[in-house]
């Protein structure tokens, strides 16, 4: 391969185009090294974003070829074999208005950020000459939130938030609120557990995207779990998603497999269900719901039945 060709979505704050550039292929190197050497050496006019070239600031991330990535991390080398192309397209990251080319606006972004009280609430009656101290076992709670770089990747890749913008917190967000929530020093974590409830916590679609493409390898989807949890704990059981996950439950447990018939009622109530039935009829003629299949105990039950009990016992870590 002699050279390699990168398509990129161009922006000027009016319209909007695709522009190619070719490039000598040099082995090696970084998809960054590719976008610099493209505004040194072919077009000074083209603008993206990026600062410490080594996955700290967060900068420099984009899509290609419709995935996200730091540049300034990823080898064009692994995207060439990955995506079996010598044409690649770049775009800026998804879910975010975009300022200039692949330049995205963090401002209404940091902005949502205050919702889940991104900061330490300390207790009132604590002894500010001790200060905010914190033992290694507590500290290893918060260190995988706190390698957070805000690249926003999570929220460009997340697929909930590109059907709901407004409706959802970005997974980045939620890395806050837990970030803060399971800190031993926060004397609140109600005040940022009940806003990311409030923002759709429960609407996650376990496409997992964030996860599989964070570049810090946080486990947003874990995080997310635990928040949950922690909302039923405080109390906050009259919403779809916990009636939904105690349906669940429930069900599992009594039969070993789910109903799909009294599943939507537990979750949704009676009125939201029957508004549903044009829905549900349109299931029924394609056959993916049986209305008069009433499951019977899986073989092994039992065995189930115990997964629950001992579950039960065990102690959160
Ligand atoms: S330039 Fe800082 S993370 Fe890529």
């Amino acid at each position: 391969m002699d050279t390699v060709t990168l398509r990129i979505k161009r922006y000027d704050g009016v319209k909007e185009w695709y522009q190619e550039y070719q490039l000598p292929y040099e082995k090696g190197k970084t998809l960054l090294y590719s976008l610099t050497k493209i505004r040194e050496e072919l077009d000074p006019t083209l603008t993206f974003s990026a600062a410490c070239r080594h996955a700290i600031c967060g900068s420099c991330a984009v899509r290609v070829n419709g995935n996200a990535f730091l540049a300034c991390k990823t080898s064009l080398d692994q995207l060439l074999e990955t995506f079996e192309t010598e044409r690649l397209t770049l775009e800026p990251l998804n879910n975010f208005p975009v300022i200039r080319d692949l330049v995205v606006d963090w401002e209404p972004k940091l902005e949502r950020m205050k919702a889940v009280r991104p900061w330490l609430i300390p207790s009132e009656d604590g002894d500010p000459s001790e200060g905010f101290r914190q033992s290694p076992e507590d500290f290893r709670k918060i260190a995988s939130p706190t390698d957070c770089i805000l690249c926003g990747i999570c929220s460009s890749e997340c697929g909930q938030l590109s059907l709901n913008q407004e409706g959802y917190l970005d997974p980045f967000i939620l890395n806050k609120a837990y970030r803060f929530a399971v800190d031993s020093r926060d004397a609140a974590p109600e005040e940022h557990i009940r806003p990311a409830l409030e923002k759709g916590l429960w609407k996650c679609l376990h496409c997992m995207e964030c996860v599989t493409k964070c570049p810090k390898e946080i486990d947003l989807a874990g995080e997310n779990a635990y928040l949950r949890q922690a909302s039923i704990q405080m109390g906050e059981r009259d919403n779809k998603g916990a009636r939904h996950a105690y349906a669940f439950v429930e069900d599992v447990k009594s039969k070993g497999r789910l109903n799909e018939v009294t599943l939507p009622m537990k979750t949704e109530g009676f009125v939201s269900t029957m508004n549903r039935i044009p829905f549900a009829l349109r299931l029924i003629r394609k056959g993916k719901i049986n209305p008069l299949h009433m499951p019977r105990e899986v073989e092994g039950i039992e065995g189930v039945r115990k997964i629950y009990e001992h579950a039960q016992g065990v102690k959160e870590p």
